[in-house]
């Protein structure tokens, strides 16, 4: 594939900035590329960050008819960046274009692709312990009211730097969780195990009620019983069992495969903790907490790396774990983890690729 490159005239460059709050400042270069059925993708091109226009009656603006992915870009003491096992985020974007009947894109070029997209503008990565998040999406831009796939479509890539995801709480504070009992995020045969934007809007509803209650995330539990432990937020989860065990849900269809917590489910046993999946009953957990058996609970995904819960809220009472801080074993998975993404600790997994940006 070749990619065009249209050049930003200096003077309508943006300056990196030094302060940024998640997902609200972007760089200056983005892709994109089209696909109209029959043809396949075209016009792929690095440009200008910039709206673009659309049809009111584009299909995703109806029908949600699209997906996205999270990823980052780590700047390594050298000077060079680091992308974190970003393969299985093309894999996993194919996944989410197959379920929403979208195109798929090849993981190799899209891996290309976004390599390209940051050696335009190596200056974007922050400094550790900030990263550049990566959004590769697609959406469906074909005029049409009749439900059914669309006809065209845009994939895209853009980045934007990023401090903490939460603006308090997680890597110090824990952070208050509200368990959800009445609205699901996803049920079986739905979409919950891609990223499907619709997942998140539907979630939406739920997370704004609780937060005027004070809390930061909703713990999702299944959608047939209300009894199996999901997700919370938009993060995977875990609960460490007297400091040394760690579960976490089954992956059940209707629970996002994070890229982050397999990676956990491989480095946790090598740093001496045993981790397992399993079916977690809600009300055994909240019991486990109650009698101090439970000593942490975590939140796992990219953008929040690992986020430490200090209290969950279920049917109105309280349960809170330890002192309501990240306690040793959520430090310890999320120092080693950050060191590897940042190329300070030894990769042994061949998760990273380091893309050269000094010519050293
Ligand atoms: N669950 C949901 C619903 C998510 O949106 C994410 C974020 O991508 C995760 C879990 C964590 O997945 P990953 O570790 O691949 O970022
Ligand atoms: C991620 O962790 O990458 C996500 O996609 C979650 C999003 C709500 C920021």
């Amino acid at each position: 594939m070749t990619i065009e490159f249209i050049s930003i005239p200096e003077a309508d460059k943006r300056a990196v900035p030094t302060e940024f709050t998640f997902g609200k400042t972007f760089t200056n270069y983005m892709f994109s590329q089209s696909y109209v059925e029959g043809e396949g993708w075209h016009d792929a091109k690095i440009h200008q960050y910039a709206p673009f226009q659309m049809w009111p009656a584009s299909v995703v603006l109806h029908y949600a008819q699209e997906f996205f992915e999270g990823a980052k870009a780590y700047r390594r003491p050298d000077g060079n960046i680091n992308l974190f096992r970003f393969m299985d985020n093309c894999r996993r974007f194919n996944s989410s274009a197959e379920r929403m009947a979208m195109p798929t894109v090849d993981p190799e070029t899209h891996f290309d692709t976004l390599v390209k997209l940051l050696e335009v503008q190596p200056e974007w990565v922050p400094d550790a312990p900030s990263t550049l998040y990566i959004r590769p999406t697609m959406i469906a831009n074909s005029q049409m009211l009749g439900l059914g796939s669309a006809r065209e479509y845009l994939h895209y890539i853009i980045l934007s730097p990023v401090g903490s995801y939460f603006a308090a709480g997680g890597t110090t504070k824990g952070l208050a969780v509200y368990v959800e009992t009445e609205h699901v995020r996803a049920f079986p045969g739905g979409t919950g195990a891609v990223k499907a934007g619709g997942n998140y809007a539907a979630s939406v509803y739920v997370s704004e009620q609780v937060k005027k209650q004070g809390y930061a995330q909703v713990l999702w539990l299944d959608g047939l019983e209300r009894r199996y432990i999901e997700e919370v937020g938009a993060m995977n989860i875990a609960f460490v069992y007297n400091g040394k065990t760690i579960v976490t849900p089954e992956l059940s269809g209707t629970i996002l495969p994070g890229i982050t917590r397999d990676s956990l489910l491989t480095l946790a046993p090598d740093l001496g903790y045993k981790m397992t999946e399993a079916r977690l009953d809600v009300d055994e957990i909240m019991r486990d907490i109650a009698s101090g058996e439970i000593t942490e609970a975590f939140g796992i995904g990219t953008a929040a790396v690992i986020a430490a819960v200090g209290r969950f809220n279920y049917k109105g009472n309280d349960y809170t774990l330890g002192d309501q801080t990240s306690g040793p074993v959520s430090n310890h998975l999320r120092e080693t983890l950050t060191g590897i993404q940042f190329g300070t600790i030894a990769d042994p997994y061949g998760w990273t690729t380091t893309i050269n940006v000094t010519g050293a």
